[in-house]
């Protein structure tokens, strides 16, 4: 089932000379279940398609379908309460609440829910595996980057969404901790069924996706470009088949075994 259609999404800044054209037609749809990884260089136009994709900006061409609904049709009401039950955010800049602990900021987005049960263990087993329990009572400037970061990831997973979207979760992490994240991110999608697009500049992370959507200059490139620019970079290095037998190996010890023997696919 597709969770996501965007269809000749454009996006225009700005007017006149000052105008950037940052999407250009931009069109590809994402099954449920599915972890996508959004790569490109600099300014490629990543976190404009991930705002129009979470409702945050609208596009100035085309359409986001989440679900089956064209998010520009809603109310601005009905926008926020979508948004709210199906969409986790990570954001580039973390955006914590800075009054909240990190406990509150976590379970905030479900206390917000009203009338939805705070599934208390589940948030203490999230701090827990993103090795934040001894941090739950820190305020957000009491902590380093990636533990803001990571706060930032628990609080996306807290609801459990159906679709989770992360600008470089793992930008500000040393890569065994990167690893140890995009790992979480795996078992909570198949966990739950969810279905994640997660920027990064991490090639080595991108290959362990079951998806890599390449964009440069605005554009999406073809899927034949992409499996070019995927086997002509150096992605097949020895550092970076290193990498990947450690997030391997780092997944199986964080107890994904049964994955044994199953396809990719199914095992993330
Ligand atoms: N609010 C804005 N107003 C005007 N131009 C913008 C705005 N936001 C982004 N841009 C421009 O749109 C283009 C795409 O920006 P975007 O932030 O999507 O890039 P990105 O791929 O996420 O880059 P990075 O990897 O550096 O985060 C860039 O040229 C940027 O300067
Ligand atoms: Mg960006």
């Amino acid at each position: 089932m597709e969770i996501l259609q965007v269809k000749e999404a454009d996006k225009v800044y700005g007017q006149k000379e000052t105008a950037v054209h940052a999407l250009k037609k931009v069109s590809f749809s994402v099954s449920q279940g599915e972890f996508a990884a959004i790569v490109g260089s600099s300014g490629s136009g990543k976190s404009t398609l991930l705002n129009l994709i979470g409702g945050l900006d609208v596009p100035t061409g085309g359409e986001v379908v989440i679900r089956g609904r064209n998010i520009a049709a809603l109310t601005r009401k009905e926008l926020t309460i979508f948004r709210r039950r199906n969409i986790g955010f990570v954001f580039q800049n973390y955006s914590l609440m800075p009054v909240l602990n990190v406990y509150d900021n976590v379970a905030l987005p479900v206390t917000f829910d009203r009338g939805k049960h705070v599934d208390h263990a589940y948030i203490q087993e999230l701090l827990a595996e993103l090795g934040l329990w001894e941090k739950r009572d820190r305020y957000p400037n009491e902590l380093s980057g990636g533990q803001q970061q990571r706060a930032a990831l628990a609080r996306a997973l807290a609801n459990k969404p159906a679709l989770i979207l992360a600008d470089e979760p793992t930008g500000n992490l040393d890569s065994r901790t990167a690893i140890e994240v995009v790992g979480l991110l795996k078992n909570s999608c198949q966990r739950y069924n969810q279905t994640i697009l997660m920027v990064t500049h991490n090639e080595a992370l991108a290959q362990t996706c079951d998806r890599i959507l390449h964009i440069e200059d605005g554009v999406l490139l073809p899927k034949r470009v992409q499996r070019t620019y995927v086997e002509d970079s150096e992605l097949f290095s020895g550092r970076v088949r290193q990498t990947r037998t450690e997030a391997d190996k780092l997944q199986m010890e964080n107890g994904s075994r049964d994955c044994r023997g199953k396809g990719r696919r199914q095992c993330g």
